[in-house]
């Protein structure tokens, strides 16, 4: 039965809902001199990098790779690291952080997940960090197993979205959220693919309020204008308890998934 259900469309149907507009190759140029060093220094970063498994060996092709967040952590461990992304802005912050740390085994490649690929390189491992909000599922992950020949590491945000879950509920707004991993899983189970699911968590982007009020205002900001009676809920679900509303509520998780994509 699981296996007659197509998740492509439901992927597709999801997206669609979430109102999601996506953003242009500029619209990354413009952010890219911001998160050059910003990302380099992240415990999601060491999170992601010690559940890979690689070696001296190794050619890895880092998709959606902005300024090298997960190929420049590898670079020194391996043989050669290709950053693939539409974004000419990110390439150039990774090319001027790989010569900053001294890799000369970094290659760019200005390529998006909608063009045809037969020019980018098949790998030993295919790494998908934070850059798989893609219109077409199952084209994106015919091209991932197409170029990796021992693994793939991919990570999708879980509930699909960066707001709060809870203070969406509590404030009775629309779901907004876009597809998560629960369809990719399917999808590759549909191909006899079985993944290894694990989550990374990093702090709620609402912890360390340390009253309701600077809550309420952290909660303005990502929510827009908040009724009297939204401020009520806020205040309500603080006071309830306090050391986990000084948390933000719940983390923020990525699932984390890898496979063996299927022998080429
Ligand atoms: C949130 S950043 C993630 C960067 C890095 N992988 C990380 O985890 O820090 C998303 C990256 O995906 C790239 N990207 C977005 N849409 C893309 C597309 N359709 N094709 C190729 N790259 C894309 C952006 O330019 C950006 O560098």
């Amino acid at each position: 039965m699981i296996k007659a259900i197509d998740f492509g469309q439901l992927y597709r149907e999801h997206l669609t809902r979430s109102g999601r507009v996506f953003k242009t190759p500029s619209d990354w140029d413009s952010k890219a001199a911001k998160m050059r060093t910003k990302v380099l220094d992240s415990s999601y970063r060491t999170d992601f990098v010690s559940r890979m498994q690689y070696g001296a060996q190794d050619t890895v092709l880092d998709v959606g790779c902005g300024p090298g967040t997960i190929g420049l952590a590898l670079a020194s461990q391996v043989k050669q690291v290709y950053g693939l992304d539409y974004s000419q802005g990110m390439l150039d912050a990774m090319m001027d952080n790989a010569a900053q740390l001294g890799c000369r085994n970094v290659e760019p490649i200005l390529v998006s997940w909608e063009d045809d690929w037969s020019a980018v390189p098949i790998c030993d491992i295919a790494v998908v960090s934070r850059a798989s909000i893609v219109a077409d599922m199952n084209d994106a992950l015919d091209k991932l197993n197409q170029h990796a020949r021992k693994k793939v590491y991919m990570t999708q945000l879980v509930g699909g979205r960066f707001v709060s879950r809870e203070i969406e509920e509590l404030l009775g707004r629309e779901d907004r959220s876009f597809p998560d991993h629960m369809y990719i899983m399917n999808m590759l189970y549909q191909r006899n693919i079985y993944p290894t699911l694990d989550y990374l968590e990093s702090p709620s982007r609402f912890a360390g309020c340390s009253s309701a009020q600077e809550l309420i205002e952290r909660v303005g900001w990502s929510f827009g204008e908040l009724s009297a009676e939204d401020k009520e809920k806020i205040s309500a679900w603080y006071q309830r308890d306090p050391e986990y509303a000084r948390k933000g509520g719940e983390p923020t998780r990525w699932a984390f998934m890898s496979w063996t994509p299927p022998a080429h």
